[in-house]
């Protein structure tokens, strides 16, 4: 693994960027935070409504960063070992032998996770939390670098199984894409035009070991404990908001700071100030937070919820100049 700095983090990260959006046109927001819960270790879940470019942008990361890829498509009949793997007898060696599921990769695009039963879904929070997967009773660890990239459907259809909170708080950061502007729907279909076919192949600007150093570099940069008692306040005000059954756990106060590091990086600082923790709220602790049963047919979410502790916790930079 070749030691960056964040400079050269930096300048990566703007060439993946680029190469992303040859295949997926605006939406550049979501796909810096999708980027930056990659730099940060994590695992990223898209959650939104069919036909909006989530297999793409997850498939353009792939390419871009040079990462193996897999996908598993979660439907209500996949089982445990579809993912992990399974034992298989080989009748030249009359023994049984391993064959690696779809989680032995660098990317797993894992489709529409809410589409499958709770056994199956517990099986990939588990290969992604202890990056590592038992089958039985023999333990595989899973290669770094491992990320899941999981899209789900937020319509509560018929036969969908809602990620239960403690699940999704295994997703470092969870985004919507939502629906692109005139424009940018009449450049999805021109470029189609121009291109002549349906796929769109991307070149790869790292691969396993420079993504693996560029996680390094992130790690080097410094956070103010000014900045840090942000995060704790941010978080700890989720879970004392009035519209709240639970907020966030400390685990939503440590994916803040290490999201808000690498979104420093991505916009050319190797040092975080309030507003890479602010752009990076929503995102990381939206979907930390439970809305009391009562508010539920309200317009109240996680999303609003973060919106308002956003306006009502003081940054430190603001404190200081007044
Ligand atoms: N922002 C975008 N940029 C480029 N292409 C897009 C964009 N949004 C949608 N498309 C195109 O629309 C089609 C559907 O995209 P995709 O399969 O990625 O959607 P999805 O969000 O994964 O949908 P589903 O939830 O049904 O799986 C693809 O052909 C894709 O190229
Ligand atoms: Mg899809």
């Amino acid at each position: 693994m070749n030691a960056l700095t964040p400079a050269e983090v930096t300048r990566t990260a703007g060439s993946v960027l680029d190469e992303v959006q040859r295949a997926v046109v605006g939406k550049r927001e979501q796909l810096v935070l999708v980027l930056a819960g990659i730099l940060a270790g994590g695992h990223v879940l898209i959650e939104d409504l069919p036909g909006l470019g989530k297999t793409l942008a997850a498939r353009s990361f792939a390419q871009t960063l040079g990462l193996r890829f897999t996908r598993a498509q979660f439907t209500p009949d996949l089982l445990p070992a579809d993912l992990t793997g399974s034992f298989l007898y080989d009748q030249k060696t009359n023994e049984f032998a391993f064959r690696p599921g779809p989680v032995f990769t660098g990317l797993l695009l894992a489709d529409e996770i809410n589409r499958t039963p709770p056994k199956t879904q517990a099986a990939l929070l588990e290969a992604m939390q202890e990056r590592q997967v038992t089958v039985e009773g023999q333990t595989f660890p899973l290669e770094a670098p491992f990320h899941v990239l999981a899209t789900a459907n937020p319509v509560e259809y018929e036969g969908t199984y809602p990620l239960p909170e403690a699940q999704l708080d295994r997703f470092l950061i969870r985004v919507a894409f939502g629906y692109p502007t005139a424009d940018q729907e009449w450049g999805v279909l021109s470029r189609r035009l121009d291109r002549r076919r349906e796929e769109q192949v991307l070149d790869a600007v790292t691969d396993a070991a420079g993504l693996l150093g560029m996680q390094a570099a992130v790690e080097t940069v410094t956070v103010e404990e000014s900045v840090g008692r942000y995060c704790v306040a941010l978080t700890s005000a989720t879970r004392a908001h009035h519209q709240v059954l639970m907020g966030s756990s400390p685990r939503g106060a440590l994916a803040l700071m290490l999201m808000a590091r690498a979104y420093a990086v991505i916009s050319g600082r190797d040092y975080v100030v309030p507003e890479d923790v602010k752009s990076v709220a929503p995102a990381v602790l939206g979907h930390r937070v439970t809305i009391k049963p009562e508010l539920w047919m309200a317009e109240v979410s996680g999303a609003s919820v973060v919106q308002h502790v956003l306006t009502q916790v003081e940054a430190p930079g603001a404190r200081e100049r007044g």
